[in-house]
């Protein structure tokens, strides 16, 4: 497949479109951005890392019947994806206190949560993708309560699996952001899943592989990346 005019400049990623129109190409650049872009920088190689531990995680989550927009990786920078209606809602899920949730509720960064938390921001760049809950979001009509009760669902499911997957690896999954989108009546996964996503410790010592290196100016960004998804798949 073939990629087609630039569609779409994301923060980290571009999107082309392709000769199908059910299909779009994703590139995963090396640019790296934090605070609604106010900081920004590059991170070698992020890009196919990026791309590499995605497609890992789509193929695990698809082996296990939940519905992603990957179709098939075409490049070290690049997968061919379904072209969705992206739903404008941030879906984080946290296993463990970090980031803005512990500034938020003044519980120490590695506190381990009873249940897991899922919370809604509205993906918003003006806004700085304010925290919503699900009655903002059907008083905005951003999803149905059918597709959020799906939506909710799913990201329940992805984290059970995804929580397995960094286990075996030595990695915690802290908590991570999830997008989601229609494609011909269904919601499926979309996006990413990589450390630019995911807050991911160090098993034993809670060192971190993961953006916040970058966000928190901690060094060693690249080699966290790399680490990650070496980890991530083994011997394969
Ligand atoms: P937070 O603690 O800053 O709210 O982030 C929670 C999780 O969501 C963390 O794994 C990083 C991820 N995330 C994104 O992928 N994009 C974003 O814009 C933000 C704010 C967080
Ligand atoms: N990716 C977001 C931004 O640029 C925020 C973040 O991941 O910290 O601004």
């Amino acid at each position: 497949m073939e990629r087609l005019e630039l569609l779409y400049v994301g923060k980290a990623k571009r999107v082309f479109r392709t000769e199908s129109e059910d299909l779009l190409i994703l590139e995963f650049t090396d640019v790296a951005t934090a605070f609604n872009g106010k900081k920004k920088g590059n991170i070698a190689d992020k890009g196919a890392i990026n791309n590499e531990m995605s497609v890992y995680l789509f193929n695990t989550l698809e082996d296990l019947e939940i519905p992603t927009h990957f179709v098939q990786k075409l490049g070290d920078r690049e997968m061919l994806v379904k072209r969705v209606e992206i739903i404008p809602i941030e879906v984080v899920m946290r296993n463990i206190v970090a980031g803005s949730l512990s500034k938020r509720l003044g519980i120490s960064e590695g506190f381990e949560l009873e249940t897991p938390v899922l919370e809604f921001y509205y993906k918003s760049d003006e806004l700085g993708d304010p925290m919503i809950n699900e009655y903002h979001i059907m008083a905005m009509k951003l999803a149905s309560k059918m597709e959020m009760k799906k939506i909710k669902d799913l990201a329940f499911k992805i984290n059970t699996c995804l929580i397995n997957e960094f286990s075996k690896a030595g990695l915690k999954l802290v908590d991570f952001k999830l997008e989601f989108g229609r494609y011909k009546g269904q919601i499926i996964l979309a996006d990413e899943i990589s450390p630019d996503t995911c807050r991911l410790w160090d098993m034993k010592t809670n060192e971190k592989f993961d953006k916040d290196r970058f966000r928190r100016d901690l060094g060693d960004v690249e080699d966290a990346y790399k680490e990650a998804l070496k980890r991530l798949l083994g011997g394969r």
